[in-house]
């Protein structure tokens, strides 16, 4: 058997050389102000050289008052790039495609220093900070600001963006009737929910012509709110708007504790990549190569997200290979490090993009 795990996919052009992607995780490493430091390049380079086929920066965010945490990496001013850029260029240099997620927390802003905003001044839970309902005006702001973000993405040298419309952060609390009690037209009909999201889209469209991916929250497990059935409806206007991927995650709007399992989140890949006839990642205590491969080779997602797993082992996509007795080569230099022959010829060339043996 050979593994689909490690076939190639070309997504609007750009080729990945296998269907294992890291999922974007925060790691409030960033200083005050969001930009790289050394613990990134180190962190990110070391899952490329362990052979993901796509490495996801965490959230990215587009304004000082969107951040998830202290420590969150920026994309909200020009001085962020030269350092993201480098961090794109590290995971390229071995093998792998680098992807941003970009996002803004809305009313779960986790920093004290500014103010949350949302679509409606709805505090999380009990005791959380009621945030301002964003203005048509506010709202215009932040759509600007994820277009200035997806210019920052294509400056740096970016393979893939995505934009951060799940767990329960402002893009998801406009979709979501259980955060979004607007009555203007961002409010109220799956059209108005909508409306916002749809604008950040064409914003980021319009800047960025390389594979677009949006991170959602197919399910929110709260009487009332989005189920996978309304991601359907948004997943068929994604298309048109030029979206190439759908990441389908779940939860966060409302403080409910979800009952995870393995593959837990595949089944709304699945429904959303039959319905809507667009590309899905699966992605959710995925955590073996057997598993990895059953969703792919049953049509139930193009890509998967690795995320805790790949915090735990950087060479995942090889332990993965491995267990599916199509072992991939590791990266030329820990073959051949050491040898006399080795020291005696010419640095090594950059490794190729799409080799899976950067
Ligand atoms: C430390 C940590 C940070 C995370 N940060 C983000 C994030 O920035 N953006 C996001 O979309 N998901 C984030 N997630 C969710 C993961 O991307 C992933 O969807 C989740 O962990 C489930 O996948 P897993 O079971 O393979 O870990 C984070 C998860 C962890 C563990």
């Amino acid at each position: 058997m050979s593994a689909m795990l490690y076939e190639p996919i070309t997504i609007r052009g750009t080729e990945f050389r296998n269907r294992i992607a890291m999922s974007p995780m925060c790691m409030h490493s960033a200083d005050s102000h969001g930009h790289v430091s050394d613990f990134h390049l180190v962190h990110y380079g070391a899952r490329a050289l362990g052979g993901a086929g796509l490495v996801m920066l965490e959230t990215n965010s587009v304004l000082p008052n969107g951040p998830i945490g202290p420590g969150d990496l920026g994309i909200w001013d020009d001085d962020h790039v030269e350092g993201l850029s480098r961090l794109a260029g590290a995971i390229q240099r071995f093998g792998a495609r680098a992807g941003v997620q970009i996002g803004h927390a809305g009313r779960q802003l986790g920093i004290d220093s500014a103010t949350p905003v949302a679509p409606s001044a709805l505090p999380f839970a009990p005791g959380s900070r009621v945030p301002e309902a964003l203005t048509a005006e506010g709202i215009k702001d932040v759509v600007e600001a994820f277009r200035k973000a997806a210019v920052r993405a294509k400056a740096a040298g970016f393979d893939v963006i995505e934009v951060h419309a799940a767990h329960g952060y402002l893009l998801h609390e406009f979709l979501s009737p259980i955060s979004n009690r607007r009555t203007d037209e961002y409010g109220g009909s799956h059209e108005n929910r909508y409306r916002f999201v749809r604008e950040v889209i064409d914003a980021v469209r319009g800047e960025w012509d390389g594979p677009l991916f949006v991170r959602i929250s197919s399910t929110d497990y709260s009487e009332g709110g989005n189920t996978p059935a309304d991601h359907v409806v948004f997943g068929r206007w994604m298309k048109e708007q030029g979206v190439d991927l759908i990441d389908a995650s779940s939860g966060g709007i409302a403080p409910v504790k979800v009952d995870s399992y393995p593959s837990y989140q595949v089944p709304a890949a699945e429904l959303i990549r039959r319905e809507v006839g667009i590309r899905t990642g699966a992605v959710g205590l995925i955590e073996s190569g057997r598993q990895a491969e059953e969703i792919l080779r049953n049509g139930r997602a193009d890509i998967v997200l690795v995320g805790r797993e790949m915090l735990k082992d950087p060479f995942w996509a090889r332990t993965a290979a491995d267990e599916l007795r199509t072992p991939i080569a590791p990266p030329q230099q820990y073959t051949r490090y050491g040898s006399a022959w080795q020291r005696s010829q010419p640095p090594l060339p950059a490794a190729p993009l799409a080799a899976t043996t950067a």
